[in-house]
This record gives C-alpha cells, sequence and structure tokens, in this order.
C-alpha cells in the first residue's frame, strides 16, 4: 500500500500542522489537534472500485452525465431482508437494507455481542456473513458461540458464517471484498486499526478513517454493515460525532444491568421511524425477543400499593403500559428533594408545580419520588397525568384502582392536554385487561375497545375520577 501523508488539524480554528502540539499554535487552544489523512483515503478504497474509476474516467466523453432519472434507480424496497428477529426488524424499520451501515452502541457487558452473534445465526441460514471479531479472539466467540448454541452442525451456519480475528483494517476491506458477504459485522468500531495513520487504535482519526473506508467498500458492494461502538461514560458513541453522521441507522442497546430485560432503541433511521424499540430477555442462553412487552412494566395489581398509576407510553409506533409510582414524604433539608427514575425530571418539577398552584396541594415543603417499573423510561408527556395522579394518590395516601390507565399531558394551567396515537394507547390497555381510561376531553375517542373511557378537560377533574372523594382511604400511613 503506498505511504498516506497525515496531517494534524485544530478542532476549534481549523490550522494545519504536520506534527503534533499539545497547543495549537495558531489559536492557542490546547489539546484541540487531531490526527487527519492530508488528502482522502483513495488508497482504502477497493481496488476494483478505483480500476474502474480510472477507466470510468478514461472513457467518459466531457459532457457524459452520471446523474440520473429517479426512476432509473432500481426501489430497495424489495431488496429488504430480515435480520431474523422481529424486534431488530422493527428497529430498523422493516428489515436490513443492502449497503447500508447500521451502528450499535451500548455500555459495556451489556449484550452487544451476544445480539450480534445471534442475529448472524439467524442471517446465516439464507445469506452469506462475515464476523470480524477485533475485540475478542477466534476461540472467545466460540465459546460463546457454543454457549448461545451457534454451532457448526447446522449446516448453514457452517457454511455462511465466517468468523475473521482481525484488528486491521486493510484485511478486513480485502476479505470484504473477496468473501462479499451479505452482511458484515465489526465488533467493535474502536479495535480497528488503519495503518497510514498513527494514533492508536479508538481515536478520533481512526474511527472516523475506518469508518469512512468500510462505508464506501459496502454501498459500493451492497453489503449490510452491523457496526459495534463503545458508549463514552456520558452515554454518547465513543469517537467522532460525525460517525452518527456517516451512518445510515444508529441504534442504542441498553438496559438496567441488574434486570433481564434489554432495549434496542433507534436514535437515527433513513430508512425508518425513529424512537421504534425493540424488547429482548438475557438468559443463560442469550437473548430472547420478547413480544408482549408490557407484562414486563407492570406490577402486581393484586395488590396495588399507594402511588402507583398506570400509563400507556408511545415509543416510536409502539404502546407500552408501563406502571408509575410516586412516593411523597416530608423533607428534612431546606429545599425538598425531587428525583425522577425512568421519568423526567424537568416535567416532574412542572407537575409539582401544577399541582400545587392549580389544584392546591401543599407540596412545595415535601420531598417527591417518581420511578417507572422494570427500568423503563419514559419521558413522554402523554405519561403527565399518570405523574400527577401518582403523586396526588401519595400525597393522600390512597390507592388508584389497578385496572384504570392514565393518559394525558398536562398543561401548566392545569389543563389535560390531547396526545397523540390515543386509540393505539387505549388498544394496548385493553389488550392487557384494563377496565377503565381517563383520557383528554376533545379528543376522538374508539367505541368498542371494551373500555370504560372517562375524558376530562383539568387536572383536577381527573383527580376526582382517579381517587373519588367518598372512597375511605384503603391503606393506612406508612403502609
Ligand atoms: N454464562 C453466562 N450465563 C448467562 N449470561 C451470560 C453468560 N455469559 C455472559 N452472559 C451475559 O452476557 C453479557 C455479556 O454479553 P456480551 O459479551 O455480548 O456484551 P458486550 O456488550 O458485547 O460487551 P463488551 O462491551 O465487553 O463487548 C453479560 O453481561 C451477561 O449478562
Ligand atoms: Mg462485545
Amino acid at each position: 500500500m503506498p505511504k498516506v501523508r497525515t496531517t494534524y488539524v485544530c478542532r476549534e480554528c481549523g490550522a494545519e500542522s504536520s506534527q503534533w502540539f499539545g497547543k495549537c499554535p495558531s489559536c492557542g487552544t490546547y489539546g484541540s489537534l487531531e490526527e487527519q489523512l492530508s488528502q482522502p483515503t483513495a488508497s482504502t478504497a477497493p481496488a476494483s472500485d478505483r480500476r474502474h474509476r480510472a477507466k470510468a474516467d478514461k472513457n467518459r466523453p466531457a459532457q457524459a452525465r452520471a446523474a440520473r432519472h429517479l426512476d432509473a434507480i432500481a426501489s430497495d424496497r424489495q431488496a429488504r431482508f430480515s435480520s431474523g428477529y422481529q424486534e431488530f426488524d422493527r428497529v430498523l424499520g422493516g428489515g436490513l437494507v443492502p449497503g447500508s451501515l447500521v451502528l450499535i452502541g451500548g455500555d459495556p457487558g451489556i449484550g452487544k455481542s451476544t445480539l450480534l452473534l445471534q442475529t448472524a445465526r439467524a442471517i446465516a441460514a439464507e445469506r452469506s456473513i462475515l464476523y470480524v471479531c477485533a475485540e475478542e479472539s477466534g476461540q472467545q466467540v466460540k465459546l460463546r458461540a457454543t454457549r448461545l448454541g451457534v454451532t457448526a452442525t447446522d449446516p448453514a451456519i457452517a457454511t455462511n458464517l465466517y468468523l475473521l480475528p482481525e484488528i486491521g483494517l486493510e484485511v478486513i476491506l480485502a476479505e470484504l471484498e473477496a468473501l462479499r458477504p451479505a452482511v458484515a459485522v465489526i465488533d467493535s468500531i474502536q479495535a480497528l486499526y488503519f495503518s497510514a495513520l498513527t494514533s492508536a487504535p479508538g481515536s478520533v482519526a481512526q474511527v472516523r478513517e475506518c469508518t469512512a473506508a468500510l462505508m464506501r467498500v459496502a454501498k459500493q458492494l451492497g453489503i449490510v454493515l452491523l457496526i459495534v461502538g463503545h458508549v463514552t461514560k456520558e452515554g454518547a458513541i465513543a469517537g467522532p460525532r460525525v460517525l452518527e453522521h456517516l451512518v445510515d441507522t444508529v441504534l442504542y442497546f441498553e438496559g438496567d444491568r441488574y434486570a433481564a430485560h434489554r432495549l434496542l432503541r433507534s436514535v437515527k433511521n433513513r430508512f425508518g421511524a425513529t424512537h421504534e424499540i425493540g424488547i429482548f430477555e438475557m438468559g443463560d442462553r442469550g437473548l430472547d425477543e420478547v413480544l408482549n412487552p408490557s407484562r414486563l412494566f407492570l406490577g402486581n395489581t393484586d395488590d396495588p400499593a399507594p402511588g402507583t398509576a398506570a400509563v400507556v407510553a408511545c415509543e416510536g409506533t409502539r404502546p407500552l403500559v408501563v406502571e408509575l409510582q410516586a412516593l411523597v414524604s416530608p423533607t428534612s433539608y431546606a429545599s425538598p428533594r425531587r428525583s425522577a427514575t425512568g421519568a423526567s425530571y424537568n416535567r416532574l418539577q412542572q407537575i409539582l408545580a401544577v399541582l400545587e398552584k392549580r389544584v392546591g396541594i401543599p407540596l412545595s415543603k415535601l420531598d417527591a419520588y417518581v420511578a417507572a417499573a422494570g427500568g423503563m423510561a419514559v419521558e413522554e408527556p402523554a405519561t403527565d397525568l399518570g405523574i400527577a395522579i401518582a403523586i396526588v394518590a401519595s400525597f393522600r395516601d390512597r390507592v388508584v384502582d389497578p385496572r384504570t390507565v392514565l393518559i394525558g399531558e398536562v398543561g401548566l394551567g392545569g389543563q389535560v392536554r390531547l396526545v397523540s396515537q390515543l386509540e393505539l394507547r387505549l388498544k394496548e390497555a385493553a389488550k392487557l385487561g384494563f377496565r377503565r381510561a381517563i383520557v383528554p376531553q376533545g379528543q376522538s375517542l374508539p367505541t368498542d375497545l371494551g373500555l370504560e373511557l372517562i375524558p376530562v378537560s383539568k387536572a383536577i377533574d381527573a383527580i376526582v375520577a382517579a381517587l373519588p372523594a367518598t372512597e375511605k382511604p384503603t391503606r393506612t400511613a406508612g403502609n
């Protein structure tokens, strides 16, 4: 491979220098110099691509146009294919698109390699797949594969699944060109090394150049690239932000380390809706799909606790019934504590203020805690009403009927505002055996769901409906 020159460019002012400095000689910023290739990595493009381009350039008449009519470009609709998991396909917007790059980020040990190895097994049933394990040796991957039941006794796996324990970008590119698999897994992008750069694997320059080179090959050969990316302490995918712009789809694999379920969430998708989620459960033999997840996020409806309310959050097009719990208690601090786990902290503050000012509940001297069951994060405004009712129920030490679900956004004036996808939410609640739903007034309501619908226009009306004043307290304080 011809030697590629690299330069150092200041992130702040764009000044270039041939060597690295701790402080930019031009603008004086510390630690802002990043290594980058002095010209685009033509050398990392596949050999066939370079040959082809050189030939095409020579033969093309001066006025020839490369642009084509939209009609002349084949649609990818039929080309999508399944990952073998409905939950994964849902998050991708209906399956894998040939030539697309999917970046999967997640905390260490959350199960990224497990998910991709299981996906590899499903894909190998019909298509060839190359699994580049840059972080682990072939033996380590084999060990996991055996635990997950991915073994070569299956003829499809024996012929279609290739393992490549390698960190060198050039070797991986050559292998992609030689094998031309339908799908390639890169586990992980931070472990790859492009020899033209002096910086270590995982550095901004390495991650950027490796992704760009892989992307060129994948787009040209129509290979789906599933790339694992580590996340930083702050939770973003480690490496340059530009990485997320380069790829077609960005997914996060997340979950409570202490709970078995894992969420695959799409935050960017060029081929489908974002905010879709797929739900899996981690067990001894790997990940299982959870096709009816609402049960995971509901508590014990036979023995409901005071301060509990069920809400329906929509994640993308998927409704999820989640149990919210609130606890208010006298504070021992000068300013009361507020905490939101799995709910939005700002919305909690806002709802507390609305309840104080518009409903007249004195909460300013009370600590308030809100948590969503099962480690689920519900930050949607449509869950406001549930939070408000859970807080009032805790304040009055009352139990909300466990068969009632609350849907609505609470405005600053104490009014209950309309929500999107109401019918979808109500259908999910009905499916799970809920009998009553408190919903915003003024929204068109479905009739045949077997749910008693109670439209309300103000938060106070919802409180009256959910916690009727005549009823005696069902629990004593401190229970
Ligand atoms: N023998 C086992 N039995 C049950 N679960 C296991 C077993 N071994 C691993 N696991 C589960 O698999 C998880 C690790 O999975 P995996 O290696 O796929 O994660 P990862 O996200 O790829 O991690 P890394 O960031 O280190 O690459 C563990 O956290 C654990 O939950
Ligand atoms: Mg891994």
